[in-house]
């Protein structure tokens, strides 16, 4: 079961705000600093946490994993992703996402902000209906227990990258998400990708941690991106493979951005198209609040 938060504590109100004021502090904090504003944290969302497990413990009924589930959710938990082989969506829904966000592209919002390597741009709500029953059909237990029994919906949207600039200080250089302990992003390719198309980029979380610690990673402005020059010389003799999203229409990706240092949409040949279901806990720093969420998709 994915856990849809109850709209009404999705509501920004006085506790959230401060809440949310309060833990901006941990993602740019290291070490012991670190530890102690994350228990803080922990122990503000407590009455959500016990609502949450009850309810998993008394209302639902457990889905148990297949053994190739498992080995799914054995290679995330080790390395922080998992490229699967099997697709989720079939053909004429990756074909019919591809269609329908060209045909609205021009109505696009820059949701971004700052950063404008990439674009993401929401989906109508039938596609969401689709892609939330194959999902719930296909992958359902590896999210829950991956996101501590208390998965919400985070974001679904269409990501896009033009890949035609090279934005300073941008997603395109290495960087931790950083929003909990744990984050769960399922990339879903919906067109063939090559190393051509600006390529999501990533290493494992062992190797990951091992640059968080000789860098001294911190997300504050100066030191939340780190260049390419930088990354070599820290991670000198360590084993660690570089990898490169690619594959068919279609292919899969399970990365924790915020335990797998990552980086994409680089001035490429072509432009990227995927589709990014972001799944959250409510072990992440910050509460949801509504302007950021739209109920329909939460509850889909
Ligand atoms: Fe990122």
């Amino acid at each position: 079961m994915l856990v849809a938060l109850p709209r009404k504590s999705l509501k920004t109100n006085y506790f959230q705000h401060k809440h949310n004021s309060f833990v901006q502090s941990i993602t740019s904090s290291r070490g012991l600093k670190f530890k102690i504003l994350f228990i803080i944290s922990i122990l503000f969302k407590f009455p959500f946490i016990i609502w949450h497990t009850l309810r998993n413990l008394f209302l639902k009924k457990k889905k148990y994993l297949y053994l190739e589930q498992r080995k799914l959710l054995e290679q995330l938990q080790y390395y922080g992703f998992t490229m699967n082989p099997r697709y989720i969506l079939d053909k004429n829904t990756t074909y019919r996402l591809r269609e329908d966000f060209y045909q609205d592209y021009q109505q696009s919002i820059n949701i971004n902000g700052n950063e404008c390597s990439v674009m993401y741009k929401p989906l109508r709500q039938t596609n969401i209906k689709i892609i939330m029953e194959q999902l719930v059909a296909n992958i359902e237990p590896i999210i829950n227990s991956y996101m501590y029994y208390s998965p919400y919906l985070k974001h679904i949207f269409y990501m896009y990258s033009d890949n035609n600039t090279i934005h300073a200080n941008s997603s395109q250089h290495w960087h931790l998400d950083k929003q909990g302990p744990k984050t769960l992003k399922i990339f879903i390719a919906l067109h063939d990708l090559t190393n051509d198309h600006g390529p999501l980029t990533f290493i494992d979380s062992n190797a990951s941690a091992y640059l968080d610690n000789s860098v001294k990673y911190q997300k504050i402005e100066t030191k939340k991106r780190i260049h390419d020059s930088e990354f070599d010389q820290a991670l000198v003799g360590i084993p660690s493979q570089v990898i490169n999203f690619t594959g068919d229409e279609g292919s899969l990706l399970f990365l924790d951005t915020d335990r797998c240092f990552h980086f994409g949409s680089r001035k490429s040949s072509y432009s990227r198209l995927l589709l990014l279901i972001e799944f959250g806990s409510l072990l992440d720093f910050k509460l949801p609040e509504t302007s950021r969420y739209r109920p329909g998709i939460i509850s889909y």
